[in-house]
């Protein structure tokens, strides 16, 4: 039952946004309870969606919005979890299989990790498919053995449960269709009230920014992180953000099991540079939050000695094990899904990469299995890209560039074709760029 509010009116809301003013908490309740409670239409909400793209909400619009869809169904209750809590959210890449990376190698340095992921979405791949790609991974649990899980061993990773933020739900998919999604308080106030009702004691957020990322240019991405830092502080939760770039596929692998492996490589110190930089960069930081380093420095330093001696590809191996997964997997990568067809794009001139357009491999990748066009439709572990020459690499007329998998060959001939086009080779190395941009704290 939405709460009633005294002399607020939908009509008023609109006009009053539709005018450049700034609404009140009791209004922006009003509105999130009405509209996930079916009260208000869509016809009025799209109206007030669209008056906020054009007119922005300042800080503390977006703070109080964030809350009232924080709070608009279930929240999750971590406090039987011993320890300082530290959530971890990407605002979506291709390649990025960093969570499956960073949350043990957090777990091994002492901060417990309780996280919900979710699936892939568009061209960006999901944790939850690529942990399903392991064969025996369960990513359901009951809250209870969810709590457990992580009390005895420091570690959990589950699928999105319960009724969590459903007007969120509700005004994103609104938004989808109204082309009120590029809004910073729209954003922001979306992944935070996710973030927030999830539980966890502090945040870290990781940025991507590139034509493979939601935010384009760093000024952008940095406005966006900041805006959400703020969010995160305002709820007494400390929020920081990594700004990383996204302008080609982050790793060499594309897809579901492939990354898996490529997660595994990095556990086992050979993951490829990229990922091995970001990641420990991204867990020493969730290490500092978690309070077991005293500065970012000592957290990225224990991040790469659990790397080294071992620890961090154990309590992996841990936590596929207490989730039902088969850890053999761990040393014979031959138990994974294995993909029938595989085409290979070959380069043809020489020079140097100088780019590869992330959204054009992440949609290719989409369309050899890994992804779904639609909710309801099967994903095809095996399938993906693995790319054979990164950014800043040589290649000669005939080499590999990159190699297409699948189990369906139409499906893996139409995304060979696409991918192909993802390739920019150039007479010159191309300029060094940082992978990551900022870091941002509050
Ligand atoms: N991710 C979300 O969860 N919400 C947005 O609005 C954008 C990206």
């Amino acid at each position: 039952m939405v709460d009633k509010f005294e002399n607020i009116d939908m009509i008023e809301i609109i006009t009053k946004k539709r005018d450049g003013e700034k609404l009140t908490k009791d209004e922006i309740k009003y509105f999130v309870d009405g509209y996930s409670a079916g009260e208000i239409p869509d016809y009025q909400a799209s109206a007030l969606l669209m008056a906020i793209y054009l007119n922005k909400m300042d800080e503390e619009e977006t703070v109080n919005l964030t809350q009232s869809m924080r709070f608009s169904g279930d929240t999750i209750d971590l406090d039987s979890i011993k320890g300082i809590k530290v959530d971890k959210h990407s605002t979506g890449g291709v390649g990025d299989k960093v969570t499956l990376i960073v949350a043990p190698i957090a777990a091994a340095c002492g901060v417990p990790i309780a996280k919900m992921s979710g699936r892939g979405l568009g061209f960006t791949g999901g944790t939850v498919d690529k942990m399903e790609s392991i064969p025996g991974f369960k990513t359901t649990l009951e809250p209870e053995e969810f709590l457990k899980q992580v009390n005895e061993i420091g570690i959990a990773v589950i699928g999105q449960s319960g009724h969590l933020t459903p007007a969120d739900k509700k005004i994103y998919a609104l938004r989808d269709v109204t082309a009120t999604i590029d809004n910073l308080s729209l954003i922001s106030s979306s992944i935070m009230s996710k973030k927030l009702a999830a539980g966890s004691d502090k945040i870290l957020l990781d940025v991507k920014c590139g034509e493979g990322a939601f935010m384009e240019d760093e000024e952008k991405a940095a406005e966006l992180a900041t805006m959400m830092c703020k969010i995160g502080k305002a709820a007494g939760k400390e929020t920081m953000a990594v700004i990383s770039d996204m302008n080609q596929p982050l790793g060499r692998a594309v897809g579901n099991s492939i990354e898996v492996i490529e997660a595994i490589d990095t556990l086992k110190g050979r993951g490829p540079e990229d990922i091995t930089e970001l990641t420990e960069k991204l867990a020493g930081i969730m290490i500092f939050l978690g309070g077991k380093a005293k500065t970012k420095e000592d957290g990225y330093e224990l991040a790469k000695e659990s790397i080294k001696s071992g620890t961090a590809l154990n309590k992996m191996k841990e936590f596929m094990e207490r989730q039902g997964a088969d850890v053999n997997v761990i040393n014979d990568y031959s138990l994974f899904p294995q993909a029938e067809y595989k085409v290979e794009i070959k380069a043809e001139k020489s020079g140097y990469i100088n780019g590869i357009d992330a959204k054009i491999i992440g949609i290719a990748s989409q369309h050899t299995g890994a992804g779904r066009a639609k909710k309801e439709d099967e994903i095809d572990y095996a399938s993906g890209i693995y790319i054979e020459k990164k950014v800043g690499e040589g290649a000669s007329v005939g080499d590999t560039l990159a190699i297409v998998c699948g189990n369906n060959r139409e499906k893996v001939d139409r995304a060979a074709s696409e991918a192909r086009k993802a390739f920019k080779i150039g007479e010159n190395s191309p300029k060094a760029f940082k992978l990551i941009k900022k870091i941002i704290e509050i």
